[in-house]
Parts: structure tokens; sequence; C-alpha cells
């Protein structure tokens, strides 16, 4: 299949395999998702193959109102309904109990559903006309960095996507935050799109998970896989050459003074400066100006980029904890695990 005959804007098309029991790729604000009619298990199933992803790994459930969340969910708390409100359509996913409707593949038998109404005119445009939510992980194979554009699905999914709706580049470029309750406390399970500062004015103080999972199989597994596949779960949102995170100017220094590594096999991500030492080509900046929104919609893209190049190593910082830059930083160190 030629890249022109899968990408396009075709809602019709898209809900057409949809209804099939096909898997389509959405636009969202965040990243793109590799969507299925989450009620149809065939189709579900596709997703975690199409992925290479473990059935332990549980999947958000999208759609476009609240009151067809209702409909799924057994309860829908009042931290639920305020922020519901306040932060929906946008990057934001709640825990909430799940009805039997929904199939216990999508949630890997957990209790709870994972529930997002994404912010994307077409994807909504989409959501509007179908009578099932959509299960839609990010469009990448398991682990490695999600898709922020139409051909990053492409170049790595390829024919195994029956169709991706282009909607352009993803707003936000990360991750939705994902919130749920634990022990009877709200607890971010997931630094995201959402900034915790914005979430506190809401709902008050928040539990922050440091090392963000909201999927309690996973420490069990994390020492399975550890065996059986070298900590495929501990790495994610990972480039295949090695990054390394710390001070760039040092970790330079370092390799260039004991001659361990050419100057044109490094690559660079760094947040705001430029490295005079490296050639531009293997040099990226996340944002000039030093402004978060920014960097956060080029980390993936870039991350991409210098994995493409021929080098050896990339060297990376991370940002300010705070706002955007949590959720950044998580994910930088993740990709250098
Ligand atoms: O921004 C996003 O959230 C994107 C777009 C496509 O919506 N989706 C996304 O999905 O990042 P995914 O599958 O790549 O990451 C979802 C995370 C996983 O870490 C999964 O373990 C967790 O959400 N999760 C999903 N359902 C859950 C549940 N029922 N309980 C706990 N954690 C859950
Ligand atoms: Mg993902």
């Amino acid at each position: 299949m030629t890249r022109k005959s899968i990408i396009g804007s075709n809602i019709k098309i898209a809900k057409q395999h949809l209804e099939s029991g096909n898997l389509v790729a959405i636009p969202t604000e965040t990243v793109y998702g590799l969507a299925a009619n989450a009620f149809d298990i065939k189709a579900v199933a596709k997703i975690f193959e199409a992925k290479n992803r473990p059935t332990f790994d549980p999947l958000i459930i999208h759609t476009d109102s609240i009151d067809k969340i209702k409909n799924w969910t057994n309860d829908f708390p009042t931290w639920a309904e305020k922020l519901g409100k306040h932060f929906w359509a946008g990057a934001l996913t709640l825990l909430l109990p799940k009805k039997t409707i929904i199939p216990d593949l999508v949630t890997s038998g957990l209790p709870h559903v994972a529930v997002r109404i994404p912010n994307h005119e077409l994807t909504l445009q989409l959501l509007k006309t179908l009578d099932f939510p959509l299960a839609a992980p990010s469009a990448n194979p398991f682990g490695y960095i999600s898709p922020t554009t139409a051909n990053h699905v492409f170049e790595q999914l390829g024919e195994k996507v029956n169709y991706i709706l282009e909607g352009g580049n993803c707003k936000i470029g990360v991750e939705s935050t994902i919130i749920g309750e634990e022990n009877g406390k709200l607890t971010i399970f997931r630094k995201g799109g959402i900034v915790i500062e914005e979430l506190e004015k809401i709902v008050g103080k928040l539990i922050v998970k440091e090392h963000s999972n909201s999927n309690p199989h996973s420490d069990k597994n994390q020492e399975l896989t550890k065996v059986a596949s070298s900590g495929m779960l501990l790495s994610h949102y990972a480039p295949k050459i090695k990054m390394r995170l710390g001070n760039i100017e040092q970790m330079l220094n370092e390799y260039l003074s004991n001659n361990e590594i050419k100057i044109n096999e490094i690559g660079i991500l760094s947040f705001n400066k430029k490295h005079n030492q490296i050639p531009t080509k293997n040099q990226f900046i996340l944002s000039k100006e030093g402004d978060f929104s920014e960097a956060a919609q080029n980390l993936f893209s870039y991350m991409r980029e210098l994995d493409k190049l021929n080098i050896k190593i990339i060297l990376a910082e991370l940002l300010p904890e705070k706002e955007l830059g949590r959720a950044i930083n998580d994910r930088l160190r993740r990709a250098a695990y």
C-alpha cells in the first residue's frame, strides 16, 4: 500500500473502517492514537498485535461527551465532574470504575477504565458519528517514541493500519495526564499535557506518582520482563540510539577529552542552547526561546530525527522541573533509561 492511499482526512472512510473492525490512526492534540471499536474484542486485539504490546497494558477509551462516558462507568464522582467540565476536551485521562460493557481486554482485567475526550476538531467530528468509544493507545510500536504526525505513524506501522486520519502536527506533543483515585486520594499516575499546577487549582492538592505508571500489573510484570526481554517496560518513549541525560557541556568535554567518540558521532537534544563544538545538523534545540509548549511540541519529532542520524550517542538535558517541564522530563528520563 502506498502512503497516498492510506493517509487522508476523510472522516467517512475512517468511520467505515472502524465499523468494520479495522484499525484507524487518529490525530489528537497530544499524540496520534491507534484506534479501534472498544466494544469489538477482535478489533481491540488487532491493536495489541499491531503495536506488539503486551495485553497486560490497558488502553484509554476516547469519546466526545461526558454523557456517553456516564453510560460506560459505574460512578462519575464529583472530582471527575469538576475536572471533566474544566479540562475536556483536553489532554486529561480519568480512571473510573467500569461497567461490564467495557471488555476486560481494554482494561487488562482491571476494574477501572481510562477515559478521555481528546481536543482535535477532526477526531471530535468522527467520534460524534460513532455509537461506540475508540480504544486507542499511542500509534507507535510498543516502547518506541509516540507519533506526532501522520507520517510518523506511516513510517512505523505502515500497512498494519487500515487508514491514517491526517490531522496535522499534534499541538501539545506529549501524552495526556492520567488521574485516578488510590487509597481514597486523587493521584497523578502519568504527568502529561495538562499541568499539575492547573489541576490543583480545580481539585486541590494531588499526590504525584514519581515513576508515573497507572498500571498495577506493571510492577510484577516489570520483574518478569526484566528476565524475559531486558527491561522492555522500564524503557519507554525510547530512541534506538543510546541517550544520556545530564549537563551537556560536561558530557561533551568528557567524550571529547578521552577521544572515545568522534565529534560527528554525537547528537544533541538541548532545551534552549546551541553547542558550537557540534555540527549543526546533529543538534536539536527544543525551544530557542525556552518555551515549554514549543519544547513539548518538538520533543518526539526531534528524538525521531536524531534516531535517523549516523551517530553513536545522544546527549540530552532536563528542563526546569515545573509546569510542562515535568512531563517532558518524565519522557526524557524514560528515553534515557
Ligand atoms: O494522550 C494520550 O493519552 C494518548 C492519546 C492517543 O490519547 N494515548 C496514550 O495511550 O498515551 P497509551 O496506551 O500509549 O498510554 C496509556 C497509559 C498506559 O501507560 C496504560 O498503562 C495506562 O494509560 N492505562 C490505560 N488504562 C488504564 C487503566 N484502566 N488503569 C490504569 N492505567 C491505565
Ligand atoms: Mg504509549
